[in-house]
């Protein structure tokens, strides 16, 4: 049977769609490096599904690895999520995001030209949008306006994948715009597990929960929102999994094209909701300081979901309450 490679399989967004993927009876290779994930979740992937694969331990910037793994394996599409994905590092480490974030990219899609493998779906972010004059933002919203190399890295991918397209239309690509993914798996054995301090939200709080970090500094209050704080459009990360799969299936039966869709709940919730939601779920307290604006935020950001769900049947089914419960079941389990 013919597989999909997933790139960056051992990551957040990757597990979680392997999962979806065996779940469903597809084959699977999955390809990481472990610079921002763990072996072991892989074996909880296997665990979680009773599915076996085959995986390596590769860098994409190595095309003679890759060579290698179209070699060995029959793949007929690649999903790659294999990306650095912090924005405020990317401010400060520009070069290793470009290179990590496209300089692979450009060596994955020689290499499946070079096999005759045209089917990608590629992860990309709503920080394309950059600071969205309207919201709720559609797939025709201005994009390219990035205020940070990770966005940036993004836009310039979906720029190649739009000049491969135009240049050879056999290829089929799906550019999934992902919005803010955040929850786990409800076994509790895999979720978001940063191997470091947390840059985003929610995993900032559950480390403050569990007392591991001392109290949530809130990035501002002063924004034009209904209480100070940002408003981001948070989708729980089996949803945004199942995305994916509804991805490939569209690749698979008409495929023949290139398409661009938001992975979103298009409700919007605030930095606050999200802490009185946790808080409320869990029954427990969440220490927090009103601190300065972070560099870089904007204050709304949150999706149309309305093509997905007309193009590709997508709709996320998960509630903040879920991403609540689901992301804590995870932190006190790993602990
Ligand atoms: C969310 C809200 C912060 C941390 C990121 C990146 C990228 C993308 C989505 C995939 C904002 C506030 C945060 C904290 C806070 N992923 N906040 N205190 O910046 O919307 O987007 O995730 O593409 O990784 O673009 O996510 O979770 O960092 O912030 O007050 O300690 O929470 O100001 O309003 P962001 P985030």
């Amino acid at each position: 049977m013919k597989k999909i490679l997933v790139t960056g399989g051992a990551g957040y967004i990757g597990t979680h769609t392997c999962v979806e993927l065996l779940n469903r009876g597809y084959e699977i290779v999955v390809l990481d490096n472990f610079s921002n994930s763990k072996e072991s979740a892989l074996e909880n992937v296997k665990k979680i599904t009773g599915k076996d694969f085959k995986f390596y331990n590769v860098d994409m910037i190595d095309k003679k690895a890759l060579d290698t793994i179209f070699d060995e394996n029959d793949i007929e599409a690649v999903i790659d999520f294999a990306a650095y994905k912090a924005v405020g590092e990317s401010v400060e480490k520009p070069v290793e995001y470009y290179t990590n974030n496209v300089s692979t990219v450009l060596n994955l899609l020689d290499r499946m030209k070079a096999h005759n493998v045209k089917k990608i779906v590629f992860s990309s972010s709503a920080t394309v949008y950059g600071d969205p004059k309207v919201v709720p933002i559609t797939e025709e919203s201005p994009t390219g306006g990035t205020t940070n190399p990770y966005g940036t890295s993004k836009y310039m991918v979906e720029q190649i994948l739009k000049d491969l397209y135009k240049s050879d239309n056999t290829w089929d690509i799906a550019i999934l715009r992902y919005f803010n993914p955040i929850g786990a798996h409800e076994s509790g054995l895999i979720g978001e597990a940063p191997n470091s301090i947390p840059a985003n939200l929610m995993p900032y709080i559950v480390k403050v929960a569990s007392g591991k970090l001392e109290k949530l500094s809130v990035f501002g209050n002063d924004y034009n929102t209904k209480d100070g704080t940002g408003v981001r459009d948070y989708i729980h990360v089996v949803d945004l999994a199942v995305g994916h799969i509804k991805a490939i299936e569209k690749l698979n039966k008409e495929g023949k094209g290139l398409f661009i869709y938001n992975l979103g709940t298009g409700k919007g919730y605030s930095v606050l909701d999200i802490v009185n939601t946790f808080e409320k779920v869990n029954n427990i307290k969440v220490n927090y300081t009103i601190a300065p604006r972070r560099k870089g935020d904007i204050a709304t950001c949150f999706a149309d979901p309305e093509k997905a769900r007309k193009e590709i049947g997508f709709e996320a089914k998960k509630t903040l309450e879920d991403m609540c419960r689901d992301s804590w079941n995870f932190e006190k389990n790993i602990n």
